[in-house]
């Protein structure tokens, strides 16, 4: 069984599950992206529950709540993900969906560095601050949602400080992965740039 594993990391609103997306479309491959994991989770703690309780019982009626998007659940989506439980109890099933046959694009902050080590392709996918800020306060304008500029920059800093800095899986580039800055891209252009790292590595 051929299986082909792309790993693909960086912070919030870099254009990551943008890239995921396109390349899943672009090779034929199954698309997961993790974060949705960890927000699922931190939607029902800020309902009250315990965090490492229902990662261990997430389904997936918990991935489709649209309140997931919503930034006070990114925030807390970052503070139950420095909770060593919580991502043990994710972990597996990460593991299985990347080696399950036909191969697959995960995106999130761990992916090339504890999930899926092995993966044929690895990505950072990255860009400044001021441009991830801008990109996630035009997604927020554009749903409908009150949104200010300087606060989402805030929560994006205060995110990125928390994902770097917790003791177990931290977010950071894997000796392996291929940067790509997108701050000055364009979505085509990003794209084309990962498709054409990926391309490459896997030689078709
Ligand atoms: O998955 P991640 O949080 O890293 O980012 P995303 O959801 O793919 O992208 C965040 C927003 O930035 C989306 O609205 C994208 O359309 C936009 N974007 C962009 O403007 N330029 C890029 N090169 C990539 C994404
Ligand atoms: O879409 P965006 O990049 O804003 O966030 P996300 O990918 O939905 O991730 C939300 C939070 O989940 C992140 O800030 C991380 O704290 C956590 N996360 C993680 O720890 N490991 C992953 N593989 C994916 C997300």
């Amino acid at each position: 069984m051929v299986v082909l594993t792309v790993a693909i990391d960086g912070p919030a609103a870099a254009g990551k599950g943008t890239i995921a997306k396109a390349l899943a479309r672009e090779l034929g491959l199954r698309h997961l992206d993790t974060g949705s994991l960890y927000r699922a989770v931190a939607l029902r703690v800020l309902g009250g529950e315990d965090a490492v309780a229902v990662a261990r019982g997430l389904g997936p009626d918990d991935l489709a709540d649209p309140r997931l998007r919503q930034p006070e659940v990114a925030q807390e989506a970052s503070r139950v993900a420095a909770i060593p439980e919580v991502r043990a109890a994710l972990l597996d099933f990460q593991k299985a969906f990347a080696r399950a046959e036909g191969g697959a694009v995960l995106d999130g902050r761990d992916i090339g560095t504890v999930v899926c080590p092995e993966a044929e392709v690895k990505l950072f996918v990255t860009a400044s601050a001021e441009a991830r800020a801008a990109r996630r306060h035009a997604e927020q304008v554009a749903a409908g949602q009150e949104s200010s500029l300087e606060r989402t920059l805030a929560e994006i800093r205060a995110r990125d400080a928390r994902d770097e800095g917790r003791d177990h899986a931290p977010l950071r580039a894997a000796g392996d992965a291929v940067v790509i800055d997108t701050s000055g891209l364009g979505i085509d252009e990003a794209v084309a740039r990962a498709l054409g790292v990926a391309r490459a590595r896997l030689g078709r």
